[in-house]
């Protein structure tokens, strides 16, 4: 919270109280005889040292120089000199953008993955004594919280948090109400830990047909947002009118994985379509996997060995 301001470029909005504090603070508390001097210097002006009668808006201290706010016109470079310590900043103050609750160039970008923890807090460690209070908003409209001195939200990210969060922070000085605004940017992104995509089921499937009939193939496969699932079968002689894939389904899992499936409809089933293998396979950059199913004669069904059925035909026996 006493930490000091070590940025040497610093840019603030104007119309806001603002401060720089000294690196060398504890020890400027020691020595309370050594002058202490503060500086500016801007376009073709040398350094002008600063006093008490410099500005109604600026007010020194041994730490710390403040400004009753900051305004355009306090754009330069300001110095600390205390013995032989010095320390330099360059202050750029822009313009406040009147039609908005806060200004662009003055957000703080954070991107949040959605499920995972998110968290904005309204916390002013330097002004916190003179804080009246503290409103959030949340893209300019003002979130009703129940804590009107630290307004904090506390969630699992979801996508619709995405956007600017602005804490403003209302206060009191020499009869005068000021605010200070922080603004977060959040984007709200997919997770971005990738998963060995998986197809659910067993590698090897038989199901048991009639000719004539037609059956519906589901392969479905736990993946991520890019990855690929698509059928391969055999078309020596052409593709086969019969064979039609369906359009995928996805449905995004609690995770920010996706759960797909893809079905392979074979219609008017014929003895081509029978022992051949029907693959589906799931591609994605950490590799592929694959499953397949035969289509077996019902009747001949009984024959096959550790046989696994699929859909209606568990308790085929
Ligand atoms: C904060 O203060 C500025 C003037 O410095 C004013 O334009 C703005 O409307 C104030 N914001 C709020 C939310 O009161
Ligand atoms: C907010 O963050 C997004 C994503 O990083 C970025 O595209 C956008 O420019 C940012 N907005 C501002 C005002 O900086
Ligand atoms: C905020 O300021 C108002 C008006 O000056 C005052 O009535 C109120 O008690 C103050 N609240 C806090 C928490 O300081
Ligand atoms: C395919 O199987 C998946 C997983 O069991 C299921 O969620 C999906 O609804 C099925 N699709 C069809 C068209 O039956
Ligand atoms: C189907 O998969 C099996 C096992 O991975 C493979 O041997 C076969 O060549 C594949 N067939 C087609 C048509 O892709």
């Amino acid at each position: 919270a006493e930490s000091c301001t070590s940025r040497p470029h610093i840019t603030v909005v104007e119309g806001e109280p603002f401060y720089l504090k000294h690196c060398s603070c504890s020890l400027a508390h020691e020595i309370e005889t050594t002058t202490k001097s503060w500086y500016k210097s801007s376009g073709s002006q040398e350094h002008v040292e600063l006093n008490p009668r410099s500005s109604s808006r600026i007010a020194l201290h041994d730490c710390v120089l403040e400004f009753w706010p900051v305004e355009l016109n306090d754009t330069g470079s300001y110095f600390f000199q205390m013995k032989n310590y010095t320390q330099k900043w360059k202050l750029n103050v822009i313009r406040r953008n009147k039609h908005s609750c806060f200004t662009e160039r003055q957000v703080t970008s954070k991107i949040v993955e959605v499920k995972k923890f998110f968290q904005i807090t309204c916390e002013n460690s330097y002004y916190q004594t003179l804080v009246n209070s503290t409103s959030l908003y949340k893209n300019c409209k003002k979130l009703l919280l129940e804590n009107n001195k630290n307004p904090t939200i506390k969630k699992n990210a979801e996508f619709e948090d995405q956007g600017y969060y602005s804490c403003v922070h209302f206060l009191h000085h020499n009869g005068k109400l000021f605010n200070i605004t922080k603004t977060f940017n959040i984007t709200i992104v997919e997770d971005r830990s990738n998963i060995v995509p998986v197809l659910l089921g067993p590698k090897l499937n038989h199901v048991a047909v009639e000719l004539g009939k037609n059956v519906r193939l589901n392969c479905s496969a736990l993946l991520n947002e890019e990855d690929v699932i698509y059928w391969m079968f055999g078309e020596e002689n052409g593709s086969d009118p019969n064979i039609h894939e369906e359009k995928e389904m996805r449905i995004m899992t609690p995770e920010g994985k996706w759960h797909a499936s893809k079905v392979l409809r074979i219609e008017n089933i014929g003895e081509s379509n029978l022992n051949v293998l029907y693959n589906c396979t799931v591609a994605s950059t950490g590799g592929t996997d694959t499953k397949s199913f035969i289509l077996v004669r019902k009747a001949d069904m009984a024959d096959i060995p550790g046989h696994v059925f699929t859909r209606h035909h568990h308790h085929h026996h």
